[in-house]
């Protein structure tokens, strides 16, 4: 079965990432075809790149970004639930990338953005400008949230609905045939 990463991009307290994140989680057990695991940068807590060679080589001196390294080499598709900072993504998703190159070639990766009007759509746009760099697949299909706080309850649950369910079932849909026919080169 396609090994389907989900990274939470942000990290501060209180962030509303992780709810986000545990809805599209649901979403993607309930669409099957994928092993799924949530990886939540938080927990993560990659310190700022601290290895002194190109990550291309793959000569990691750290253990974090060995273990890094190893949980994204097992994957065969991502997707990214990110907010939208200063029309930007937030930082901590840019270090994660960064730590590594081969890693994250020739896998697709489906962008789940949150925010006010804007619904996070300009830090996947720069998202986009990055991921391409490391050779991955930006998929069309998206799920974009505009004010999203309208969609969490006091119970912290993530309240869904037609239009966020059918671009997610889209966009899980187009990951699963993009990351099945990328395999002959991930497997080169
Ligand atoms: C540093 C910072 C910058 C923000 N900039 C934007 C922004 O440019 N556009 C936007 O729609 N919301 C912006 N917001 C509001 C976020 O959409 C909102 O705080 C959201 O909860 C952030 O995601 P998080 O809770 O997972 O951290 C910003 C929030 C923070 C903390």
């Amino acid at each position: 079965m396609l090994n389907l990463k989900i990274i939470v991009a942000s990290t501060r307290p209180g962030r509303q990432g992780p709810v986000i994140a545990e809805w599209v989680n649901e979403t993607v057990k309930q669409h099957g075809g994928f092993d799924v695991e949530v990886l939540d940068l938080a927990v993560i807590n990659l310190p700022m790149m601290d290895e002194p060679h190109h990550p291309r080589m793959q000569m990691y001196t750290q253990e974090h970004t060995k273990q890094w390294s190893k949980t994204i080499d097992h994957a065969d598709a991502f997707i990214i639930v990110t907010p939208e900072y200063n029309h930007g993504y937030p930082a901590p998703l840019k270090n994660a990338l960064d730590h590594l190159y081969k890693e994250w070639h020739y896998k697709p990766v489906g962008f789940v953005s949150y925010g006010g009007l804007s619904g996070g759509t300009r830090s996947v746009q720069q998202l986009i400008q990055v991921v391409t760099a490391q050779k991955m697949i930006p998929l069309v299909e998206a799920v974009n949230i505009p004010f999203f706080s309208k969609h969490i309850t006091d119970e912290e649950n993530f309240m869904s609905n037609d239009v966020l369910d059918k671009s997610a079932n889209a966009m899980l849909t187009e990951l699963a045939r993009w990351a099945e026919a990328l395999k002959p080169m991930r497997n080169k």
